[in-house]
């Protein structure tokens, strides 16, 4: 069942994304070779306790940090290690969701460190590109769910690249999943509700240089490539409100 929201919590999503948009802008050129990915876990985690919110992925179904960092060939869910250690040349999605007075946001960048090849650089961008023509489908008067991944698989397939089909986006803002589920392509066993008023939903492109095809690592969390080839991911949180579309986790 979709919740629509009101306006009141509509404004309390927001809050919460702008914190996370924050968060997600202060990570640009900090993350360094030689670091770990529980370094930028721990950064993470303090910033947001500091400004008195919770890390809403910590203990999510088990998940055991506050941060999913996922390099190169890990596409979504990566667990935070002091064994993980960042290189040059790598990409690094950094996925968080933070909850602050009980309202929900869930954002996603991936970050460029140092000098990657020309290939991962256009892999990185496109995955952007499919993020805001996702959202710029769901702007359109009339649309549907299912227009997003429409235009998200188009844009990534222009580009010689795949799209995950596992994982999906979803509704946010009063838990970390709600319905709707939001499809990466066009999913016929999917429901397509009209995009209306009330909605607030994260829409979540991972877009993948080889095949879709995935594996989890023993780690019972860690989403890879199959083929071992480099994935990127996007995410923001947006609502509908009177006013159209709003990109609640940008500023
Ligand atoms: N943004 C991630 C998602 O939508 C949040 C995962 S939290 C985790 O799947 F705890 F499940 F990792
Ligand atoms: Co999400």
């Amino acid at each position: 069942m979709i919740i629509l929201k009101t306006e009141q919590q509509i404004e309390g999503i927001r809050q919460s994304c702008h914190m996370l948009c924050d968060l997600l802008d202060s990570l640009h050129g900090r993350i360094k070779p030689g670091m770990s990915t529980k370094d930028i876990d721990s950064y993470c985690h303090s910033w947001i306790v500091k400004r008195h919110a919770r890390p809403a992925c910590l203990h999510y179904e088990g998940f055991p940090a506050a941060t999913c960092v996922s390099i190169n060939e890990e596409v979504i869910h990566g667990i935070p290690s002091r064994d993980k250690i960042i290189h040059d040349g790598d990409i690094v999605s950094v996925d968080l969701c933070i909850n602050f007075k009980g309202y929900i946001s869930d954002s996603a960048r991936t970050y460029v460190v140092g000098n990657a090849d020309a290939s991962v650089l256009k892999l990185v961008n496109v995955t952007r590109e499919c993020l805001y023509k996702g959202i710029e489908a769901a702007s359109q008067p009339h649309a549907r769910i299912q227009d997003i991944g429409s235009a998200v698989h188009k844009h990534a397939k222009a580009n010689g690249f795949d799209v995950m089909r596992d994982y999906c986006g979803h509704g946010v803002g009063l838990d970390l999943h709600e319905d709707p589920e939001i499809p990466n392509y066009v999913c016929l066993t999917m429901s397509n509700p009209r995009i209306r008023e009330g909605m607030v939903f994260a829409i979540e492109p991972m877009v993948h240089m080889g095949t879709h095809k995935i594996r989890i690592l023993d780690d019972d969390w860690t989403v890879v490539t199959a083929d071992g080839k480099p994935a990127a991911h996007f995410e923001h949180t947006v609502a509908i409100t009177h006013n159209g579309l709003e990109i609640l986790s940008e500023r």
